[in-house]
């Protein structure tokens, strides 16, 4: 249960994971994958009962994940509390676009046959409906190294490099037992599919004897995959590693591998009469552990080496289980691990500046030569890589001077060392981080804009606390904020835009009011003039909607592509204005041009600048999780 609450992390959007109780809700509490774990969150429920809202629910879950493994003797580096329950399906989220689950045959997202070579987009499940990849081999094929393929693809989109992979997979099996000692066709439907009756519980089975206890179907495999399946021990890399296997079907039918010529003593008990022995089995998914060379390495280091996998198996665990909660400081309770992990990324404390401190850092910028769209620009960048998923990124650390934030396209490298320069030669002491979003308060002050607030006391990370190739995510393939677009999409622009405003944690009219500002501030990538439909430039106007709504004009798509549209003065039909699909969104959505035509009504220009700068501060704080 908590190994498939924390799986769902995907690092591509940072969406899934641990951190809202998501397993609650459908789909997930009806996946295939998640079978039987209905029953697993009933048996907590006495003990959220009892301690109500000192515990959230995807709290326990992990809790319960650590004492389950604490109470077999099993290695545990630490638990950090603080994740929120939400009370609803996130529906922010995509899933896949398959109609079908993974029971019903829908087809695996890597096949070289039918040309995908990876998942697509952030996807991290290699079908729908499972958390990681398909026991049985890709698509229901018992091939180990075919296996091995999909379980580095998608535990690399968990955040879980091959030595992680073979810890987890190891740790876990080396507890517990699968379940397939009955016929899967009696299973009933999945919770969210369940008779009222049934109060949420799914895959109630038919059976005369009712398909518990020793009936039990879950997975479809059964068995347990080391002798002693309720301790920690260092069995499970000496089973797979010192028998051959053969390839059997489990009573509900499914692939299992067995060891030929199993030693009575190796053999489990019975789940249900421990004076019975059975033979333990292996996954094709723990075959791959076996038959891949690069698996394989590890899997014998750690069967050499029991203390260097208790420790792997440990802190991957650990990382499983928090790497969707952001930075350490968002971690509550006396059980937080001391030492500090690189995938937490790690920053140092801030000073908080004096008043007196900004006031001369402001003047200093200002008197800079720094124009409004470089220091709007350069803070939008900063902070704006926030992601409310996993609580990454953001202007904290000033990682946007670091690589591989300084080399982004979207940043505009050689305009952005620029400002980066010229803003640490004034900074003095204030940290790089805050002298970023203060060079916007003032940008932002330069165009006009009053009252800006400004908290200071961000800290700055250096590259040794930067993991570059995890913040590889991060980077945008396109921002409609910024009207950047470097190639188009499968997704539609508009909905990509959508999609970074519901990473940052905006509501429609911050994100309407934010992209309105943006424009004639000019903040475009480069120097597109899209959605730039204002004769004063630099000045924080309302005159991109004032623009947008006005019928004068008459937009036509530039070309095939639809990226780009063309305005024409319907009287004169001489071109006014070009905009992307970005900019005309806020004018054709419904929803958005509702907004828009609040910010664009007459009487409405100060109600405007004040919703943007709320919204900018809402931005340059999103990480600020001290100030909460
Ligand atoms: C490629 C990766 C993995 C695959 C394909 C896989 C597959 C499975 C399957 C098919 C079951 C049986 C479910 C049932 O029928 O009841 C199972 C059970 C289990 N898995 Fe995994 N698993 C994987 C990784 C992991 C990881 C990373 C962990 C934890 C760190 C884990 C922990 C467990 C535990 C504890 C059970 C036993 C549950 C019980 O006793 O009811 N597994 N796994």
């Amino acid at each position: 249960m908590a190994w498939h609450a924390a799986g769902t992390y995907r690092t591509g959007d940072g969406r899934g994971g641990a951190n809202s109780g998501q397993q609650r809700f459908a789909p997930l509490n009806s996946w295939p994958d998640n079978g039987n774990l209905d029953k697993a969150r009933r048996l907590l429920w006495p003990v959220k009962q009892k301690y109500g809202q000192s515990i959230s629910w995807a709290d326990l879950f992990i809790l319960a994940g650590n004492v389950a493994i604490e109470s077999m003797g099993g290695p545990v580096f630490g638990f950090g509390a603080g994740r929120a329950d939400v009370y609803e399906p996130e529906k922010d989220i995509y899933w896949g676009d398959e109609d079908k689950w993974v029971n019903e045959g829908v087809q695996t997202r890597i096949d070289e046959e039918r040309g995908l070579t990876d998942l697509d987009g952030p996807l991290a499940a290699i079908q729908m409906g499972l958390i990681y990849v398909n026991p049985e081999g890709p698509g229901g094929n018992p091939d180990p190294l075919l296996s091995a393929r999909d379980m580095k693809a998608t535990f690399l989109r968990m955040a879980m490099d091959s030595e992680e992979t073979v810890a987890l997979t190891a740790g876990g099996h080396t507890f517990g037992k699968a379940h397939g000692n009955g016929d899967a066709s009696l299973l009933g439907k999945a919770p969210a599919g369940g008779d009222l009756g049934a109060l949420g519980f799914g895959w109630t089975s038919s059976a005369e004897h009712g398909g518990i206890g020793e009936h039990t179907v879950t997975s479809g495999i059964e068995g347990s995959w080391v002798n002693t399946p309720t301790t920690w021990s260092e069995n499970y890399f000496r089973l797979l590693l010192d028998y051959d296997y053969e390839l059997v079907h489990s009573p509900a039918g499914a692939q299992q591998w067995q060891p030929i010529n199993q030693k009575p003593e190796d053999m489990a008990p019975a789940a249900w009469d421990a004076n019975v022995k059975v033979p333990t089995m292996m996954t094709t998914a723990d075959m791959a552990l076996k038959m891949d060379p690069e698996f394989r390495a590890v899997s014998e280091k750690f069967r050499n080496d029991h203390e260097a996998f208790k420790d792997a198996f440990a802190r991957a665990w650990f990382k499983l289980c928090h790497r969707d909660m952001g930075p350490k400081v968002r971690y509550l309770g006396p059980e937080v691990p001391a030492e500090d992990l690189i995938w937490q990324d790690p920053v140092p404390a801030g000073t908080k500046p004096s008043d007196v401190d900004v006031a001369a850092l402001k003047a200093k910028i200002a008197a800079s030569g720094l124009t409004v769209s470089q220091l709007v620009k350069t803070a939008w960048a900063s902070a704006s890589t926030y992601r409310k998923s996993d609580h990454r990124g953001g202007a904290n650390g000033a990682r946007i001077a670091l690589a591989p934030q300084k080399d982004w396209d979207v940043n505009e490298p050689p305009m952005l060392a620029k400002v980066l320069d010229t803003l640490n030669g004034l900074r003095g002491s204030m940290s790089l981080a805050d002298a970023i979003v203060l060079g916007g308060v003032v940008g932002l002050e330069m165009a006009g804009a009053k009252d800006v607030p400004f908290t200071g006391g961000r800290g700055d990370a250096t590259q040794d606390q930067t993991d570059a190739e995890s913040f590889d995510w991060l980077e945008p393939q396109a921002d409609g904020f910024r009207n950047y677009l470097p190639k188009k999409l499968r997704v539609k622009t508009e909905e990509m835009l959508l999609d970074r405003a519901s990473l940052l944690g905006l509501s429609v009219p911050e994100m309407t009011v934010l992209v309105g500002g943006l424009r004639v501030l000019g903040a475009n990538h480069g120097e597109r003039g899209h959605g730039h439909f204002t004769k004063r430039s630099g000045q924080l106007t309302n005159d991109f909607f004032v623009g947008l709504l006005d019928m004068t004009n008459a937009w036509k798509a530039s070309d095939e592509s639809q990226e780009e549209y063309v305005a024409t003065d319907r009287s004169t039909g001489g071109e006014s204005w070009r905009a992307t699909r970005a900019d005309l969104v806020f004018g054709s959505n419904s929803e958005l041009r509702a907004v828009a035509e609040v910010y664009a009504e007459n009487g409405h220009e100060e109600k405007f600048a004040r919703d943007f700068v709320a919204a900018w501060t809402k931005v340059m704080n999103a990480d600020r999780f001290d100030l909460v």
